[in-house]
């Protein structure tokens, strides 16, 4: 089984779009999605219509979506905060129950799927070595599924042993993860439409279970066309700027 695994698409249609083709060509049978499918960019219901339209698709739920569905913005930056208002009022109550519907965790035949990590799936940031020995601990599956920090890498650990090794991304920003038996992995799938590693290219991950291997790709996109969305809907320019630098 091949799977498409993506996060923190932050309604950037023109990102998202861009990585859809991509799975496609690589002939991707299912797809799964680490949250924050909204915040911050100008496309909110057109990233949730095209999801939707996907036949084979699973989503858990990302901190923005938490806090548009409760409006608890007390943890937020202020630009988030404004696009999350702005994104609120773009959604009627249909979409508003379909972001309801997504769980906080997948826990599958193959892999787990949360936003942030085992042990605070919505707000966990997987950000350095001992904090993946905490998510290790807490971990639902020998393989779990992550995003939320919008930097691509993959933290493993052995059988039976308290260290945790790093595996990053190459200076492309992709990844190439051979996944061997007696290992656990974290994988985190970077952003699809906000990318902040410097590399202004959507996020793609790949996992074959077949080969028992995980790929990241980078995926061009039209990041001014989403830039000027977001200035056009009135949103904080920074948020426009950002993409084009991928920050
Ligand atoms: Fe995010």
């Amino acid at each position: 089984m091949k799977y498409g695994i993506l996060a923190d698409i932050h309604s950037n249609l023109e990102a998202f779009q861009a990585v859809l083709a991509f799975l496609k060509k690589n002939r991707v049978e299912v797809m799964v999605i680490a949250g924050d499918v909204l915040g911050y960019g100008a496309s909110p219901l057109e990233c949730l219509q095209l999801l939707a339209g996907e036949q084979s698709v699973a989503c858990v739920r990302g901190n923005h979506e938490e806090a548009l569905l409760s409006g608890e913005f007390s943890r937020m930056r202020p630009e988030a905060v404004t696009s999350l208002i702005w994104t609120r009022q773009q959604l009627n109550r249909f979409w508003i129950d379909y972001l309801a519907s997504f769980p906080f965790i997948i826990c599958g035949a193959n892999f787990a799927l949360c936003h942030g990590a085992a042990d605070r799936p919505l707000s966990g940031y997987l950000t350095s070595r001992d904090r993946a020995k905490r998510a290790f601990a807490a971990r639902l599956h020998r393989i779990c599924f992550c995003g939320h920090t919008h930097f691509p890498c993959v933290y493993r650990q052995k059988e039976d042993s308290p260290e945790v090794e790093l595996i990053p991304a190459d200076f492309n920003g992709c990844l190439k993860v051979k996944l061997e038996p007696g290992w656990s992995y974290l994988i985190n799938v970077g952003s699809v439409g906000q990318p902040r590693d410097g590399l202004p290219v959507a996020c793609a991950g790949v996992y074959d279970t077949g080969q028992e291997v995980f790929f990241l790709e980078r995926i061009e996109y039209r990041v001014e066309v989403a830039r000027e969305r977001i200035l056009t809907a009135g949103l904080p320019a920074f948020l426009g700027e950002r993409l084009c630098r991928g920050v």
